[in-house]
């Protein structure tokens, strides 16, 4: 049977030791590594660069899940790229002309993702569905791990999964904030194919991140695994 793909976030691993914790997670049945990069602008937090990254590849054979809360993002699309994303997702309002960036970010093949917080409208998806490879529902706002999940997003998850259904399109549907084994629950059942969580993987030690994971995951059966996860054909 197939699981929710699991993403845990090493925003909330030892910094000091992030090779050893992307190492612990992928032995402990990540699906991906979920990669925060914040630039003390568009949020108020300052995190991990591309060279990070680029130093992170060699540790694991799991997709990069990297979500940037940067801002202008344009600038530095290639840049993450180049370090080592498999999948790249960027905020609507952190650069001019969203839809050429999802363009510029596919036409490397590599997933592009779009990010709501959780004040943001759905309405933005409106245009651009078509240039989607993952929709990341921020359940929490921006910025910080350990944070409580938003109830309200659910409701937006679910109405996000209608639009995907209608879409006929292969489409993640990633929620990212305040995930832990009961919000997990609450997620699958609104229609979430992923799930980011830091700070509940990342709880005790290396010993404990396989059960801290599996915890996280459902008997739900999920199209999206991570032998799925293959690069983008671009078509238009
Ligand atoms: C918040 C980040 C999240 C966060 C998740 O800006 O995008 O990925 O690290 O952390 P937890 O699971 O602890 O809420
Ligand atoms: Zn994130």
């Amino acid at each position: 049977m197939l699981n929710t793909l699991i993403s845990p976030s090493i925003l909330s691993a030892d910094f000091a030791d992030l090779g050893a914790e992307v190492r612990a997670i992928d032995k402990a049945g990540a699906d991906m590594i979920h990669i925060d990069v914040m630039d003390g602008h568009y949020v108020p937090n300052i995190t991990i660069g591309p060279g990070v990254i680029k130093a992170l590849k060699p540790h694991t054979q799991k997709p990069f899940d990297v979500h940037l809360m940067i801002a202008p993002v344009d600038p530095m699309i290639d840049a993450f790229i180049d370090a080592g994303a498999d999948l790249l997702t960027i905020h609507p309002d952190a650069g001019p002309h969203v839809h050429r960036s999802l363009q510029a970010i596919r036409a490397r093949g590599v997933k592009a993702g779009i990010a709501l917080n959780p004040a943001t409208s759905l309405d933005v998806l409106d245009y651009i569905i078509d240039s989607l490879d993952i929709i990341l529902v921020m359940s929490v706002n921006p910025g910080f791990g350990g944070q409580s999940f938003i109830p309200s997003q659910l409701g937006k998850i679910a109405e996000i999964r209608k639009r995907i259904d209608a879409s006929g399109r292969d489409i993640i549907l990633e929620i990212d904030g305040g995930v832990n084994p009961v919000t997990a629950v609450q997620c699958r059942e609104a229609g979430a194919t992923a799930l980011v969580a830091g700070s509940a993987v990342f709880k005790g030690s290396g010993q404990t991140y396989a059960e801290n994971i599996a915890a996280l995951r459902g008997r739900h059966n999920n199209k999206h695994s991570a032998e799925n996860i293959s690069p983008v054909k671009q078509t238009a």
